[in-house]
């Protein structure tokens, strides 16, 4: 695992946009895994910087929504099927017909669910998977004690993750309790993992995710069994790794040969 510690936000946007431009430049049909919420915000207005100053063409990209609120009508401003095509499929001129939201308001959503997998599947695979974490260690909304084995499937939002969440919306009721989710299993088998943390908030969980056990209790710290990870934190989210000094040594003697 990779863990770069950068001075604040606007460094982590950049150098996320970085790692995904570099992917892309390599194949321009990459499939992208997107997160919503704050934390990859400066990813994607780098990256819409880029696109719109004709230094960047993303229109060959494929995304997969990590995940969707169950019951959210598509229109509604902070549906993330709404929430993708606002912040990202247009600013970042990625096609609609290739970015796909799993439906939380299908009639058979566990059929949803295993069709979400399948379409991954189909265009071969998530090249990067973009992800924030929740302050309960969550990555995608897979809760503490989700199985590391887990696929897309319905689950219940935590009681802390709905409290975080309720300032996207107009009352803490409004946000809704349940999701369909990429499941730890599923977010895995991405060739890439992109982790963005930002803020004291997430100290803790970036804590644990990356330096703790392995354990279901920190869904995130499966990040661990995985080959190819980096994880990009201000230092505010990194003020609670206890090799932070070591990081930040690697980060800055990283040979040219040993870039990405
Ligand atoms: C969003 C998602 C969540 C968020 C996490 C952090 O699609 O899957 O895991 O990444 O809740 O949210 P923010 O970035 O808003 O702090």
């Amino acid at each position: 695992m990779e863990v770069i510690i950068l001075p604040g936000a606007a460094e982590v946007g950049r150098f996320g946009a970085d790692r995904i431009a570099a992917v892309v430049s390599r194949a321009p049909r990459a499939v992208l895994g997107l997160a919503t919420g704050s934390s990859p915000q400066g990813i994607y207005a780098e990256l819409a910087r880029r696109v719109a100053a004709g230094t960047l063409d993303l229109s060959g990209v494929s995304g997969f929504a990590l995940d969707e609120y169950v019951g959210i009508p598509a229109d509604h401003p902070q549906s993330y099927a709404a929430v993708l095509d606002r912040d990202v499929v247009r600013p970042l001129g990625l096609a609609p017909s290739r970015v796909r939201v799993p439906d939380g308001r299908a009639p058979d959503l566990e059929a949803a669910a295993v069709d979400y997998d399948r379409a991954i599947a189909a265009v071969g695979g998530v090249d990067v998977q973009i992800l924030g974490i929740g302050a309960n260690g969550h990555i995608g909304f897979n809760e503490p004690t989700s199985s590391f084995a887990s696929r897309t499937r319905i689950k219940t939002l935590a009681p802390r993750t709905r409290a975080d969440n309720a300032r996207f919306f107009a009352s803490p009721e409004e946000v809704p309790t349940h999701c369909l989710t990429q499941g730890l299993g599923t977010i895995l088998e991405a060739r890439e993992l992109l982790l963005v943390a930002q803020g004291e908030a997430k100290a803790e969980a970036v804590a644990a995710a990356v330096e703790g056990p392995v354990a279901a209790i920190c869904p995130a710290s499966a990040l661990q069994l995985h080959r190819r990870v980096c994880v990009v934190v201000d230092e505010a989210a990194a003020s609670r790794l206890r090799l932070a000094d070591y990081y930040r040594y690697t980060h800055a003697r990283k040979p040219d040969w040993q870039r990405p």
